[in-house]
Formats: structure tokens, sequence, C-alpha cells
């Protein structure tokens, strides 16, 4: 049996602050992966942009995408499909993001459906779950994201093109983070449910957490139990950042 990859990918979302070639090559030279041996590293950068960084081909970066349609092509004006994004160079491409379940009424469903379309390419999935803060006070954390993982997660999703990310909704981009304790609890609960629905091969899913990863609290995060990596948002737009949190893998 295949344990989990670790690994330490990089959620631009759309930040003007890497909005730039001029920008992204510098953020991208400096982010370190020569000695992050035992890390897998992506970097998931608006659209515009994911050519471009998979172009440099400077580090071992691995380029991934923040959502695709469904659809391979057709009149679907604004969107963007995920034999596009491996034409660009993208080999990941995170999808049911807790930013898109709001802002754009995304249900577990259409997340299972992009994963589908993005298997079909040969491409790796980053599965977003997570509970909002109201379901964390009613005690609904593990209902609610063992409910996501059932309905997102396509029956031929295996560990080679699918990565789970667990990220709290109630943590992204506040600066507050779950406990150690808490975050290994649920991680447990998700393996546990993968292990019963796919057999000894859900122990091979790698189970990154996000949200409100720093360098400061990224290599406790990232050693709690089941956790193989992390999805980081603000702190992967600062290299010295970025790097001090694949540091927890070296
Ligand atoms: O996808 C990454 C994410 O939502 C976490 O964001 O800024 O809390 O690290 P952040």
């Amino acid at each position: 049996m295949k344990s989990a990859k670790n690994i330490v990918a990089g959620n631009w979302k759309m930040n003007g602050l890497v909005a730039s070639l001029e920008e992204i090559e510098a953020l991208a030279t400096l982010i370190d992966t020569s000695a992050a041996a035992d890390c897998d590293v992506i970097v998931c950068p608006p659209y515009t942009l994911v050519c471009s960084l998979a172009a440099m081909k400077k580090q071992k970066i691995l380029v991934g995408a923040q959502d695709c349609h469904v659809a391979v092509s057709g009149a679907h004006t604004g969107d963007i499909s995920a034999l596009m994004l491996k034409d660009a160079g993208a080999s990941h491409i995170i999808v049911g993001h807790s930013e898109r379940r709001a802002d754009h009424g995304e249900t577990s469903a259409l997340v299972h459906a992009k994963a589908t379309a993005i298997y079909i390419e040969g491409l790796k999935a980053i599965i977003c779950i997570g509970e909002t803060e109201a379901e964390r006070d009613n005690n609904q954390t593990e209902e609610v994201v063992l409910g996501q993982l059932k309905e997102s997660v396509p029956d031929d999703a295996t560990p080679e093109n699918t990565v789970i990310a667990y990220e709290p909704v109630w943590a992204i981009g506040t600066g507050k983070t779950p406990t150690v304790e808490d975050v290994a609890e649920i991680h447990t609960a998700i393996r546990k449910a993968l292990i019963n629905r796919f057999g000894d091969v859900g122990a091979g899913f790698s189970l990154l957490y996000g949200g409100s990863v720093k360098p400061s609290n990224a290599k406790e995060l990232m050693t709690a139990k089941n956790v193989n990596g992390a999805l980081v948002g603000g702190a992967s737009l600062k290299a010295s950042d970025f790097n001090g949190i694949i540091e927890a893998y070296r």
C-alpha cells in the first residue's frame, strides 16, 4: 500500500500582487523547492498566468488552476475547461473551494462533475471541503465535511488523480486555526471514510489542511495525524512565507 504524498500547494486566488508576469516571475523564482525532497510543491495562479508559470520551468514547481468548467468546450462565456488548462501546462485543478461554493453557488454535485472532467483530461483534482463557523458552532463539522466528501468525490477517484483539502471556512484568511487535535480528529475521520469507501487505497490519498497556514504554525499543523500537507492562501503570496511553510518538510 502506497502512503500519502506530502504536498504544499499555494492558491494565489485573484490577487493583484501576482497579476503581472514580472511579479509572477519574481515570486516563482524565489520559491525554493530545492531541499523539499519529501514534498510536491504546487502553485495555483489566476488563469491568465498558468501558461507563463508553466513555461518558466525554472524549478520543480507544479502548476495548478483554481477551477474549471465541466464541459470540454462550447458556448460557456467566461469559463475555461480542464482541457484548456492542461494545454496551458496545469497538472492540478482546485475544485469546490468554499469561495466558489459561496460566490457561485457551487454544489457538491457540480464539484463531483468537475472532478470527473479533470480525470478525463488525465489531470489531478484538489477537492476542497470544509464547514462554516455556524456549522462548527452547531457541532456539525464531521457531518458536513463527510457529507461534502461523499458527494464531491467521484467513485473513480484514486490517490493518483485526487487530493483532498480540508479547509474550515472560518479559518480562511482570518488568522484563526483549529487546534492541532481538532485538525487530527477531522482528518482521521476523512481518512476512515476514504478507507471505508475505497478500501486500503484510501490510505494513499493526500489530505491537505488549509486555513491561515503560516510559517509559525505550519510544522505543527502539517505533522498532525493524517495531515499530508497544506493548501495555502495568503502566505503563498510572499516567497519567504511560502518557503517557511515548505520548510516543514525539510
Ligand atoms: O485555498 C487556500 C485557502 O483558502 C486558505 O487561505 O489565506 O487562510 O491561507 P489562507
